[in-house]
């Protein structure tokens, strides 16, 4: 697969096909100049490690509406934010997003660290959120692999391999696609791409717009992928 040829193909369709979600800055603000809010971004995907678009979308606006600023999270009591995530599940979760709102308020003057490896070290900040973070917010091009990611590249790539062990050949070759140039919209686009057109039932292969770089759609059927390993 020609990166280049690639992410130029996958961000044309997202320019006009993107979900339009509340923690999102639309590509065409983000050629004006605005820029995503970090702390908004972070938010977000905390939420969505374990838990749907459709059921993050009224706890992020309740969230946003009640602590505007990470100040105003890293100030509220804890039990506060805990009764608000309620519904949410996960309460650890909860737990890490305000400790780590107080350790960005208290250690960074309200500022996030703008590398993937420094947001590494905050509470409830692993892999994937910190390279979301990186990306989205600080333009890094850090590659994002979430479970949409996995099936979109074991289906481009027609990778026979099982998860879990097939994780390292997909991050290789999600860091190869990953480009320079707006990593952040890219990674959104593979997210909406997964939840959109490569879905894991019933992948609508003919309207995907980088169908032409799949080889699972030409060889094989694309639901084959990706192959888990027997339990
Ligand atoms: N899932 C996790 N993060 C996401 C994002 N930024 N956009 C869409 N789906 C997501």
């Amino acid at each position: 697969i020609d990166p280049t040829a690639f992410s130029t193909a996958l961000l044309a369709w997202y320019d006009d096909h993107h979900r339009d979600l509340p923690w999102r800055v639309s590509p065409r603000d983000r050629a004006a100049g605005r820029k995503p809010d970090p702390y908004r971004v972070w938010l977000s995907e905390v939420m969505l490690q374990q838990t749907t678009v459709a059921a993050v979308k009224a706890y992020f606006e309740t969230f946003t509406r009640r602590w505007p600023q990470i100040a105003n999270l890293a100030q509220a009591p804890e039990s506060d934010v805990l009764s608000a995530w309620a519904g949410l599940g996960y309460y650890a979760r909860a737990r890490n997003l305000h400790a780590c709102a107080r350790t960005v308020h208290a250690a960074y003057g309200d500022r996030f660290p703008e590398t993937a490896a420094a947001l590494k070290a905050l509470p409830g900040v692993g892999d994937y959120t910190s390279a979301a973070i990186a990306a989205i917010a600080f333009d890094e091009p850090a590659a994002v692999v979430d479970g949409n990611v996995e099936r979109v590249i074991t289906r481009l790539i027609a990778l026979e391999t099982p998860l879990p062990r097939a994780k390292p050949q997909i991050r290789h070759q999600a860091e190869q696609l990953t480009p320079d140039h707006r990593p952040g919209d890219f990674a959104q686009a593979m997210m909406d791409l997964g939840a959109m057109i490569c879905t894991p039932r019933r992948p609508a292969c003919g309207i995907c717009p980088v169908d032409v770089f799949c080889t699972a759609t030409r060889t094989a059927k694309a639901e084959r992928f990706p192959i888990k390993e027997k339990k």
